[in-house]
This record gives C-alpha cells, sequence and structure tokens, in this order.
C-alpha cells in the first residue's frame, strides 16, 4: 500500500503587488528583480490571514476529491507564519471546516514544510495508522520581513497550497528528506525580545539580530539549494529505480527561476519539465510547491502516470524529495 495525492486546492490573496509598485518606496528596480530572480508579482494579504487562506486551500482540495471534512482522518499543516502560536494552525483549520474526526497538528520545515508534512502524513498512512490525510502548506511572509530591506522583501509573496492523499496501490514511490542545522544562520527570524519582570534590561547588542523581521544570507542559500537539492532528487530516484529521463515534472520548490535552472542544468534535464509560476507569486515558502501542483492540476498539466518528482529545501536548513506517480 502507498499513497496517491487524489485533490488539489490554493488560495492566493486579492492584493498583486507589482516590482513597479516596490520601486516606488525602495531602491530597486523591475530589471533587477526579474533579472536575479524572475519575480514580476506577488499578492501580499491585506484583508486575508493565514488562516483564512488555508483554510480556504483546503475546502477546495476536499471538493476536487470529492470528501467531506468528516472524512478526513488527520490534517498537517505547514506554516512558518501562523497567525498565532497556539492553537496550532492545524487546529484552526480542523475547527473551521468541521473536520471532527481528525488527528490535526502543524509542521514547521520553512520552505520544505510542505514536502516533509506530505511525506509524514505518507509514512503514517503506510503504517496503517491513518487511511488518508489533508496537507497544506500557508503563508503570510509579508508580516515578517522587513519592507525597507531590498535584498529580502522582494523575495516574498502570500498564499496557501492542499492537498488530500489516501492510501492507494500506486503513487509515492520513495521519499528523503533531511536537516543541517549548523547552517541555521542562513536563514532566521527570532521573536523580537520582550521584557518581564525578571529579564534585565536587553541592550544593543542582546537585540542584534532579533528585529522579528526574516534574516537572511542570499548568496549562501542559493548555494545550498544547487547543491542540496539536485542531491536529494538523484538519491529519490535511485530508490525509486527511475531514470532521470523517465520524470515528467519535477516540481520544485519556487524560490528563483536562476536556482531552478542551475538545478536542471545540474541535472542534465531539459528546463521545460521544471514548471515555474513564481513571476506571478514570488517565493510563498510552504505553499509554493502546492501551490504550483493545484494550477497543473487544475490546468490539466498532469495525467494518470505520469511521472513527478517534487523537491523542496528551506529555513532550518531543511531540505526533502518525493517520486511519485499521479
Ligand atoms: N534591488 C537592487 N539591488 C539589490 C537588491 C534589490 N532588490 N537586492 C540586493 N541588491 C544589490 C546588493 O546591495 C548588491 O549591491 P553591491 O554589489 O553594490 O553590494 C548587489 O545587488 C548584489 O547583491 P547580491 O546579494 O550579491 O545579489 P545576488 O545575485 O546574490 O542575488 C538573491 C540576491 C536574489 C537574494 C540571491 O542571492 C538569491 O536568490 N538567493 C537565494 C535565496 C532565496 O531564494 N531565498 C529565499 C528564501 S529561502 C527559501 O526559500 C528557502
Amino acid at each position: 500500500m502507498t499513497t496517491r495525492i487524489i485533490g488539489t486546492g490554493s488560495a492566493l490573496p486579492s492584493r498583486v503587488v507589482t516590482n513597479l509598485e516596490l520601486e516606488s518606496f525602495l531602491d530597486t528596480s523591475d530589471t533587477w528583480i526579474q533579472e536575479r530572480t524572475g519575480i514580476q508579482n506577488r499578492h501580499v494579504a491585506v484583508t486575508e490571514t493565514t488562516t483564512s487562506l488555508a483554510i480556504q486551500a483546503c475546502l477546495k482540495a476536499l471538493e476536487d476529491a470529492g470528501k467531506q471534512p468528516e472524512d478526513v482522518d488527520l490534517i498537517l499543516a505547514a506554516t512558518v507564519s501562523p497567525d498565532c502560536t497556539f492553537p496550532c494552525l492545524a487546529c484552526e483549520i480542523q475547527a473551521a471546516i468541521g473536520a471532527d474526526q481528525a488527528t490535526a497538528y502543524d509542521i514547521n520545515a520553512a520552505c520544505a514544510g510542505f514536502l516533509f508534512a506530505f511525506n509524514s502524513a505518507a509514512a503514517y498512512i503506510a503504517c496503517g495508522m491513518y487511511r488518508n490525510a489533508l496537507i497544506v502548506g500557508a503563508e503570510v511572509l509579508s508580516k515578517l520581513v522587513d519592507w525597507t530591506d531590498r535584498s529580502s522583501c522582494i523575495l516574498f509573496g502570500d498564499g496557501a497550497g492542499a492537498a488530500f492523499i489516501e492510501e492507494a496501490e500506486e503513487g509515492i514511490v520513495s521519499m528523503l528528506q533531511g536537516a543541517n542545522g549548523k547552517k541555521g544562520m542562513a536563514l532566521y527570524r527570532y521573536e523580537p525580545p520582550i521584557l518581564h519582570p525578571f529579564l534585565k534590561q536587553t541592550t544593543a547588542s542582546d537585540d542584534a539580530g532579533r528585529s522579528g523581521y526574516l534574516e537572511m544570507n542570499g548568496q549562501e542559500v542559493f548555494r545550498f539549494a544547487v547543491s542540496q537539492v539536485p542531491d536529494s532528487i538523484i538519491h529519490v530516484l535511485e530508490r525509486a529505480n527511475w531514470e532521470k529521463s523517465e520524470v515528467d515534472h519535477y516540481i520544485l520548490h519556487q524560490a528563483n527561476a536562476r536556482i531552478i535552472q542551475s538545478i536542471a542544468k545540474r541535472l542534465g534535464e531539459p528546463e521545460e519539465k521544471f514548471p515555474m509560476n513564481l513571476h506571478a507569486y514570488g517565493n510563498m515558502s510552504s505553499a509554493s510547491i502546492p501551490v504550483l501542483l493545484d494550477e497543473m492540476n487544475r490546468a490539466g498539466r498532469l495525467k494518470r502516470g505520469d511521472k513527478i518528482v517534487m523537491s523542496g529545501f528551506g529555513a532550518g536548513l531543511t531540505y526533502g524529495a518525493t517520486a511519485l506517480i499521479w
């Protein structure tokens, strides 16, 4: 027994922010952003929240799968930008959609979060603990980035993507995930300090790096991605006993077009096999893979029997890949 995706859904905030709009308050340009990243637009949550986007994406995935909320055994939500620390996003979704039978909790593996949640749910299903799962990646990173820092804020966008998966004869063939905590400071966000009666007044040096904003060493993340993702893909292909040429679609985390092009080149695979939507949405962290999956599914670009490799990487640093038959 393995696990198959039988429904997908996604949700995006209605407000679109163009590169030209960023030019109006940042020392940047549409040309620089497009050349270095491939990004043209991103959606920014103004009235929406992480929870509302996640709920919408989940309901669409259930509808696509032809399932009711009470059918769901497990909800795993991947996010680094929940609206509240607790209760977790997955429990909020459970309550909102009425999935009363489901176990629900969150996973934080940053941009690899959807993939980690997906693999974890598949492992539960394989061992017989659950029969199905609703997996969602949801982010509102616009509330965590410093909108005066041109090197980071231009990269990100908000959104949510979900998939309903269940036990099946054919589906996931191999999975891999890993972490390198020693490189954690390449991409991080600390909570800003909160004073309480037992804590002495903090100094500027205590607070260094604890601005509450996302902090990133872009070049280090870039180097990590272009070496670790091809390695992860090669490993899952070996475990699946697939040749690279058999793969129909490589659905990768949508961080930067140059990263994806470089991975395609390292693998020696044609770029056409690496669909991209980051020009329209920027980097949506854990939401990027499921939103792309949903777009391809709804556009009829995924045919039963297609061989797919999904791969993500993110803060942690974390990485993972999954080979599956659609
Ligand atoms: N507009 C104009 N100039 C800029 C901007 C901007 N938005 N941002 C940086 N610059 C300038 C820098 O100040 C620098 O100027 P200098 O040469 O005068 O010092 C110059 O551009 C080059 O800066 P670099 O940081 O070297 O640019 P690089 O080519 O590395 O591109 C980028 C930066 C796009 C962030 C790249 O490193 C990258 O994509 N890294 C991957 C990180 C990533 O995708 N992170 C996303 C989150 S992680 C994840 O999803 C897991």
